[in-house]
This record gives C-alpha cells, structure tokens and sequence, in this order.
C-alpha cells in the first residue's frame, strides 16, 4: 500500500463511528444495482464485499436475500461490524487472501472504496477479485469520476483522504485487461458536481 492509501485508512480509522453513523440514504442507483444482482444471480448466492465501511449496503444486499461477506482495510469499520454481531475481517484486497473455504464468489461489491486504491495498484487490485470470483459471476464497483488523483477533507472523516480519480475509457481498459468482460459504467450525477462511475462486469 502506497504512503498516501495507508494515510487514508488512517484517517477512516479515527472517525469511522461517524462515517457509519452519519451514512446517507442508499441511493437509488444502489438499491437498482442490488435488484439487478439479485436478478442475475437468485438469492443465496454469495457477495464478497470490499470496502463494508458502516454496513449499509451489506445490510441491504442481505435484506434481498444474498449472502454477504463483510471484509474492510480499516479496522475501526470491522470493530464496529462485530460489534453489529457481523463476522468482519481486516482485509486488504491489494494484498492480503479474500479467498473463502467455500470457493469462489458469486459476485464481488465494492461501492465508493476502490477509489482509494493508487492508480498503478487498480489492475491488480481487479485481477485478483476476478480470481476470487467465479465465471460468469459479476464485479460492481463505483468510483469518481475525474482527472489525475487528490486529497480531499470532507464529511465525517477529518482527515484528509486520498482518491483516485477515474475516465471511463481508461477504467474500462484496466477491467477488461484485467479479466472481466461485458463491463457496463455508468455516470451517476453525485454531490454538487461531482459524478460517479458505475460499474458492472462479469468475470469472462
Ligand atoms: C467512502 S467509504 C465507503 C464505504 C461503503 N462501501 C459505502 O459505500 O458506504 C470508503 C471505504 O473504502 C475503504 N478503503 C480505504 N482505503 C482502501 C483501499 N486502499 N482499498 C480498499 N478499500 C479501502 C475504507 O475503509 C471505507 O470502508
């Protein structure tokens, strides 16, 4: 992990009770890309997520019946999922096993945290949730949308956070190098002007 993303995780480290505690509402695109996983994939099926934070979508994503593991790089979020009663684990998906005894995903879920992954980590950051996961399961990621990368101090977090930004042409590039085809992004107006970048792919 580069200087700038373990800065990152600190800082969620300090206020991560009221990250969780000041969550916005799902946003609709959420709750549609929830619907259509379960769509794709019947419940039951099995989500690796990335990035749990509070456990909002998590919550959700359970509530349409999948099954969900909670997994997150900070570990006041994962404190704070055990202390939900939610199995959690510290786990960073550029380097640490996200592997299950119950073999690969279903799908992987990481909404608004590969956004902090350094540019050059991305493509093995995606290959390695394209190896977790089965083929034909799915990937969905959101990112901001942007040029070049940046800090940024805002919302419940003090300190500041580095993000990466995304162009969709060069996202696209580094998820289909990096095994997942049939990528869909989206552009989802966010705050003020910022946009996201709305991803679902299917590991081929
Ligand atoms: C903006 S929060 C989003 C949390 C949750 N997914 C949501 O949508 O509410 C960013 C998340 O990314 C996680 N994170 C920070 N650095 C990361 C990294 N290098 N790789 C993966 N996740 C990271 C944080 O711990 C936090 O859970």
């Amino acid at each position: 992990m580069t200087d700038a993303a373990s800065a990152t995780v600190r800082a969620y480290d300090l206020d991560a009770a009221a990250y969780a505690a000041n969550a916005p509402a799902v946003p609709e695109s959420v709750r549609a890309a929830v619907r259509g996983l379960v769509e794709e994939l019947g419940a039951g099926a099995r989500v690796l997520e990335v990035g749990s934070g509070g456990g909002r979508d998590a919550a959700l994503l359970e509530e349409h019946g999948l099954r969900v593991r909670r997994t997150d790089v900070t570990p006041a979020f994962v404190q704070l999922l055990r202390a939900q009663g939610h199995e959690a684990d510290v786990l960073d998906p550029l380097t640490d096993d996200l592997s299950s005894d119950e073999g690969p995903y279903d799908a992987v879920w990481a909404n608004a945290c590969l956004l902090h992954v350094a540019r050059p980590d991305l493509p093995a950051v995606l290959t390695r949730l394209a190896a977790l996961t089965r083929r034909g399961g799915l990937l969905r990621v959101a990112v901001k949308e942007g040029d070049g990368e940046g800090w940024s101090t805002h919302g419940s977090i003090r300190g500041p956070r580095h993000f990466t930004y995304w162009r969709p042409d060069a996202l696209r590039e580094v998820l289909v190098g990096a095994g997942w085809v049939d990528v869909s992004i989206v552009r989802v107006p966010g705050k003020g002007s910022e946009q996201w970048l709305e991803v679902v792919a299917v590991h081929g």
